[in-house]
């Protein structure tokens, strides 16, 4: 299949190129590398042994798109180009309007000039907001907290709307839980520009001797040892949801949001403690007050996901850490500067 993948050269998006072309799929990517890197792609390619087309511009531009899919023809498109910090939602809201939901429509109307009729997007377990119960299944409530997850939540029902116009189309919103992990490789990994916002990273980050040590935000949670609890999800199993997803897609109802985690909880000491036995390097911790808008726990029911996709994660917390060290530590400074 040809698939277009937007914001491929992400953390995600680069994941799910390399399983997208093992798997024999034709893959053109657009991303403006706001928070994406080139190189990522280039070493996509020397994992694979298969090459991809790419450019470097905006899904909000539609001249671009309908170059794109004028010339490439794609059956499918994997829709990951978005902003995805939630703290910075907070502080430019606007901004995560424009490239989230606008980019969603124009990527949609772009779609809809070309009568491309299949859509896998990213969205996120951040629609659902506080839990009234957990695990979290696709019935619960949908509540997000923050402006980040507004913007997932408004272009999940623009996917759902634009579907019903045509029986022929299909919408797929993968709800991701916390992806961490790297490709076995260690080419390929999370590496965002500037100050991390996530977990993994700052750990990661602390192994590398690049900071001093992490700050746990809460230790007073009603969890096992007082610190947040959630669900990881390694992003080589998330990429092959996916897969998975756009070979599905035909048997799926029109519109389908699954959630795409493990189904257990982690919590951020036990993580530390799997990080090191992992890398046998030792993490320092300090405890912090609460993050202003986390939520002490949350995990999947990814069960709609098994059955419908016939997909279930393969790997472990331990290979998840293992895989995150060996890219960290083959890659200290990121995919710009050599180590
Ligand atoms: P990422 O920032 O690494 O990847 C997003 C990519 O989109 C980047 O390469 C960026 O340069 C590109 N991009 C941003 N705006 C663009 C635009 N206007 N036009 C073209 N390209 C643009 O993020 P990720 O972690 O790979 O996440 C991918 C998707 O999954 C995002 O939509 C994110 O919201 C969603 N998601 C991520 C997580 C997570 O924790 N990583 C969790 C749930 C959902
Ligand atoms: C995990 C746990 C923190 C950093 C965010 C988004 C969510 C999704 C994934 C996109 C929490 C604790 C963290 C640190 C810490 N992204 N922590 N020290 O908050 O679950 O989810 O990323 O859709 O939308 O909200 O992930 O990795 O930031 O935090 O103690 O330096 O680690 O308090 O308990 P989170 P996270």
């Amino acid at each position: 299949m040809r698939v277009l993948v937007t914001g491929g050269a992400g953390y995600v998006g680069s994941h799910t190129c390399v399983e997208l072309l093992n798997a024999g799929h034709e893959v053109f990517v657009i991303d403006n590398l706001s928070n994406g890197h080139e190189e990522a792609l280039n070493r996509v390619k020397n994992i694979t042994k298969c090459e991809l087309g790419f450019m470097d511009a905006d899904i909000r531009d539609a001249d671009v798109l309908d170059k794109i899919f004028t010339k490439f023809k794609p059956e499918a498109v994997i829709h990951f180009a978005g902003l995805k910090a939630v703290a910075d939602s907070v502080i430019v809201p606007l901004s995560y309007y424009n490239v989230n939901v606008c980019g969603t429509v124009s990527l949609l109307e772009a779609m809809d000039r070309a009568n491309c009729l299949n859509v896998v997007f990213s969205s996120s377990a951040t629609v659902y907001g506080s839990p009234a119960y957990l695990p979290y299944d696709e019935n619960h409530p949908t509540c997000p907290a923050n402006p980040y997850g507004r913007t997932k939540l408004v272009s999940e029902n623009l996917i759902h709307d634009w579907v019903s116009v045509d029986r022929n189309r299909r919408g797929t919103s993968l709800r991701y839980f916390n992806p961490i992990g790297a490709h076995p490789s260690g080419q390929i990994g999370e590496d965002p520009h500037g100050v991390p916002n996530n977990l993994m990273p700052f750990i990661s980050q602390v192994a590398a001797g690049m900071r001093e040590y992490v700050q746990i935000f809460g230790s007073d949670y009603e969890t096992r040892d007082g610190t947040g609890e959630r669900d990881y999800i390694h992003v080589v199993d998330l990429a092959d949801a996916h897969i998975k997803a756009l070979h599905c897609q035909p048997r799926l109802n029109p519109y389908e949001a699954l959630n795409i985690g493990n189904g257990n909880g982690i919590t951020v000491l036990e993580m530390i403690d799997n990080f090191q036995r992992s890398s046998g390097v030792s993490i320092k911790y300090e405890l912090f007050p609460r993050r202003d808008g986390d939520l002490p726990a949350f995990w999947a029911n990814p069960s709609l996901a098994f059955e419908k996709l016939a997909w279930k994660p393969q790997l472990t917390i331990g290979q998840m850490c293992e895989d995150t060290w060996r890219w960290k530590k083959n890659n200290t400074r990121g995919y710009n500067v050599s180590n």
